[in-house]
């Protein structure tokens, strides 16, 4: 459930008209709803309430601060997957000791950062990372809390791009050695071993694949434990998915009930990285039709809102629904080809959708733009970088500023044997 409804034939964000909010900020214009964030974080919550159990939101689905300082408020810790993650996490008021690392490749730098920040946990992914973490740590007089990541080649049957728990893929140790690195980690300077990570993959709409990731990890326990380490914590990772389109996602409630049921009695604390799960369907992109255009055999929706924005469609061939902010007064729908104004075929967010007449300076949302979309925007074709808006009730707030071609072209300079002016030009 979201807070975007139509109102008085108008779309709103909780109280507040995304009308007025386009009029305030232009478009397109990203926004987001605390109410959504607060139910969706309360809702996993308590699908886990009969388990020891921690969350970390995964930041990297929408890292905005204002996002963060939301969850942040109601106890949660985050997954962070790089420096500049801490930095964000930290800024947004998040104590390093609710925060768990995450990461295939985290460099010297950013361990190093980890360890001064004293982050709860680290979650290694290889041998050679093991290696580097323990000599750094040592060299800075620092114990490591961490968990290994175990990549139990299970299929999450979910896009070939957000699976991670294949053998195949670059994630987590392999399985076949699993008990030989455990070991030497309980061994070696500067390491404390506390647990097990595993994560299969991103938007998973299938319960088994989990239950079949979570019966293996927790055989690894028991072994391990047998072994002579002291495992005190797992971490289960995220990916639960989210109704896009026609998915059908287990439910909080059937996940936790799930997770209770294969790790009962475990004696362990529970750690999550949920991320979509939380944040998607809080949030939506608001653009504004610039043409309808009329080909012979279809026709085009051009929008002010491309790829550059929300590359979802264009990387995964990602659903989002679009919808008028307009509350269409029929049920009349006509086919036609959702597009933005980026010189690439790549630039289609829809073909042949069925769609409600919008015309020409109408306002269009797409909905389940909260998770993977602002994050993974860019400036291709020399394009702005979104607002973005978070609601609570009928108050607002520009949570991060547009950035335009200007503040761009700040960061950058003419080379001085160009220029002719003897020093570096700049042309901001
Ligand atoms: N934990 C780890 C270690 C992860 O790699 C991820 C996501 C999560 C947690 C959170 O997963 P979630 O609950 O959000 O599914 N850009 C893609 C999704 C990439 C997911 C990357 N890892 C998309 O737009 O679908």
């Amino acid at each position: 459930m979201d807070h975007f409804s139509y109102v008085d034939g108008e779309l709103r964000a909780e109280n507040v008209s995304l009308n007025e909010l386009a009029a305030e900020f232009g478009t397109p214009f990203f926004c987001y709803s605390a109410a959504t964030l607060t139910r969706h974080y309360q809702v996993f919550t308590d699908a886990l309430s009969g388990v020891d159990a921690d969350i970390y939101y995964a930041m990297k689905a929408n890292s905005n601060l204002g996002v963060l300082a939301t969850l942040g408020n109601l106890g949660a810790g985050m997954d962070i997957v790089s420096g500049g993650e801490l930095v964000r996490a930290q800024a947004a008021g998040i104590s390093p000791s609710k925060i768990v690392f995450s990461g295939v490749g985290k460099s010297v730098d950013e361990l190093r950062a980890a360890l001064d920040a004293d982050v709860h946990q680290i979650n290694l992914e290889s041998y050679e990372e093991l290696h580097a973490l323990s000599a750094i740590a040592s060299e800075m007089g620092k114990t490591a809390h961490v968990a290994i990541r175990v990549n139990p080649n299970v299929d999450a049957k979910t896009h070939a791009k957000i699976t991670t728990g294949l053998s195949e893929n670059k994630f987590g140790i392999a399985w076949e050695q699993a008990e030989a690195i455990f070991t030497e980690a309980n061994g070696l300077p500067g390491i404390d071993v506390v647990g097990v990570a595993v994560h299969i993959g991103s938007q998973l709409t299938d319960i088994e694949p989990y239950r079949a990731a979570y019966t293996k990890v927790r055989g690894l326990v028991e072994k391990l434990r047998g072994l002579g380490l002291n495992i005190r914590a797992v971490d289960l990772g995220g990916g639960l998915g989210i109704p896009y389109d026609a998915e059908t996602p287990p439910s909080p409630a059937e996940y936790g009930a799930m997770v209770q049921d294969v790790m009962a009695g475990i004696d362990c604390r529970l750690g999550f990285e949920p991320g979509r799960m939380i944040v998607g369907n809080a949030g939506i992109l608001v653009s504004r039709v610039i043409y309808v255009k009329s080909g012979i055999d279809r026709k085009f929706l051009i929008l002010d809102a491309a790829m550059n924005d929300l590359i979802r469609p264009a990387l995964y061939e990602a659903h989002h629904t679009i919808v008028p902010v307009t509350e269409p007064t029929t049920d009349a729908m006509a086919p036609i080809d959702i597009v933005g104004p980026v010189c690439e075929t790549g630039d289609t967010f829809a073909r042949q959708r069925m769609m409600p007449e919008v015309k020409a300076g109408d306002l269009v949302a797409f909905r389940s733009a909260g998770a993977y979309a602002a994050v993974m925007a860019s400036t291709y074709n020399a394009r702005d970088l979104l607002p973005e808006i978070l609601v609570n009730d009928s108050d607002y707030a520009l949570v991060s500023e547009r950035v335009t071609i200007h503040d761009i072209l700040k960061r950058e300079h003419i080379p001085v044997w160009l220029s002719g002016q003897g020093q570096e030009k700049n042309v901001g």
